[in-house]
């Protein structure tokens, strides 16, 4: 079993959980900017939904302590520091690096008519920086960070009126830099939306006339249609280039083999394949439009929008994979947290610290579905375990819980391969310690490389390789065929 040569290995990042620097170089606030680190007994506790008010946002802004409770606005200063650690993710060997880039950069208040030039130079350099040292990027147009002005102007991404503002800023990513990318991702978990309406949407709930979940499908249709477009324009600009969509891949299986637990796993797979659909497949699929109908949500379409969807799907699709869940009709089932979500727990799996069930199995089954599914190139554009690590007293930092959670899942994702899935790469989140987007901690660490800081930003921000830096060096040069 082999993955085929110029397979792309590497790893993925978020601009709003690694670049900091939130008022440097004319960058305007973004929603993740008012998102908040509250210590929690319990970690699985973070799974609950939490409520950006207006209150809590207009409290956030104008906090004299600007960074201590908001992580999101530091990061790990990766704006300042990407040299740094760029040579680091080239010296494990990376082909390809997934980062985003901050629309609030380029437009601060996703408004302004001409994008600021400082934030376009320092994407150009930094790209270039990339190109440098043999790595590619792969490049999301929006990852969690609508402008915070948006939010509170029109309820951004519910408001239709944000389509030309996107497409302003899409098309200066692709005429600036898109001589440097040649791989685009639209939306990040554009699924999220209905379980984060204000990080993914900039949607504050108490000020949505009428239903929310009304205004989340209307966002989410409002983002397939900018895809869509930004599809048409990137094809338009550069024919050889790609557009890939992201899912957040929440693979479920029914908790028994009791027909209702069959029957609700299905409802809840029609409703995640959903987006896909649309981005790969070109179409809203009928039973998800009438479930949908049936809880009195109607799709916003306009003219057009229909043959826009149709006419330019995504070019190959793009997936996180971190857990797998279950689900079940018996009210007292279980239940366990997983990516942003409440499932049902699964006798069969052990669980990480903060509650998500690691399945490695699960990544092949999801692999196998999504490609019998569309027949599209396959991307894993997020895949790893958010863990505490212990530093030695010499510094070392031994993580085997993380190696073995990335064999494991590697020896699946080989066999989905060898089985005949067309997998393009595969980018670990996150090869540096980050932010995390749903508790706003560093101590959740993903990275092969540590970051010297604290929950509350204490800490010299210096890096150093974990173990696993090590490993994941060996299994890149070995394309996977050593994974001992
Ligand atoms: C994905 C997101 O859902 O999961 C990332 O795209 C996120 O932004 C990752 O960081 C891991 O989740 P968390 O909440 O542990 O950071």
């Amino acid at each position: 079993m082999a993955l085929p040569d110029g397979f792309l290995w590497g790893g993925a990042l978020a601009a709003n959980q690694v670049e900091g620097a939130w008022k440097d170089g004319g960058r305007g606030p973004a929603v993740t900017d008012v998102n908040t680190y509250k210590p929690k007994a319990d970690p699985k506790q973070y799974a609950v939904h939490h409520v950006n008010t207006l209150e809590s946002i207009q409290a956030a802004m104008a906090d004299p302590d600007e960074l201590t409770y908001y992580p999101k606005r530091r990061g790990i200063d990766f704006y300042h520091r990407y040299p740094e650690d760029l040579a680091l993710f080239a010296e494990m060997g990376f082909k390809v690096l997934r980062v985003s880039i901050a629309w609030t950069r380029l437009y601060p208040t996703g408004e302004e008519l001409e994008p600021n030039e400082e934030g376009v130079q320092h994407y150009v350099d930094f790209f270039t920086e990339m190109r440098r040292l043999g790595i590619e990027p792969l490049v999301t147009l929006a990852h969690y960070d609508p402008p915070l002005h948006l939010a509170l102007k029109n309820n951004a991404w519910a408001d239709r009126s944000i389509l030309p503002l996107f497409e302003r800023f899409v098309r200066t990513c692709f005429e600036r830099f898109g001589h440097l990318v040649t791989k685009w991702l639209s939306f990040n978990e554009i699924d999220g939306i209905i379980r984060h309406p204000f990080t993914s949407g900039g949607i504050i709930e108490e000020t949505v006339e009428g239903s929310v979940e009304q205004a989340c499908y209307a966002a989410l249709h409002h983002q397939f249609v900018a895809g869509a477009r930004a599809t048409q324009l990137l094809h338009e600009l550069y024919p050889d280039s790609q557009m890939g969509c992201m899912l957040t891949m929440l693979t479920t299986y029914p908790n028994t083999c009791h027909p209702d637990d069959v029957a609700a796993t299905q409802e809840k797979e029609r409703m995640l394949f959903l987006c896909t659909d649309v981005q790969a497949g070109g179409a809203y699929p009928r039973l998800a439009l009438k479930a949908l109908e049936r809880r009195g949500v109607e799709i916003p379409f306009e003219e057009g929008d229909i043959e826009l969807l149709r006419e330019h799907p995504a070019d190959f699709i793009s997936f996180s994979y971190y857990m797998s869940l279950t689900e079940s009709v018996n009210p007292e089932a279980e239940r366990t947290p997983g990516n942003t979500i409440l499932g049902v727990k699964n006798p069969f799996l052990a669980s990480s610290e903060w509650g998500w069930q690691i399945d490695p199995v699960g990544l092949r089954i999801s692999l196998i579905e999504l490609y019998d599914r569309y027949e599209k190139p396959l991307f894993i554009v997020e895949n790893g375990l958010g863990m505490r690590d212990e530093v030695d007293a010499d510094g070392a930092i031994h993580d085997p819980y993380r190696i073995d959670y990335f064999r494991a899942h590697f020896e699946e994702m080989i066999r989905a391969v060898d089985e005949g899935v067309d997998l393009l790469g595969y980018t670990s989140w996150a090869p540096i310690d980050s932010i995390s987007a749903s508790t706003s901690q560093i101590t959740k660490r993903y990275g092969f490389i540590h970051v010297d800081m604290d929950d509350l930003g204490r800490g010299t921000m210096e890096r150093r390789r974990k173990d696993s830096f090590f490993w994941y060096q060996k299994v890149i040069a070995s394309n996977g065929a050593d994974l001992s």
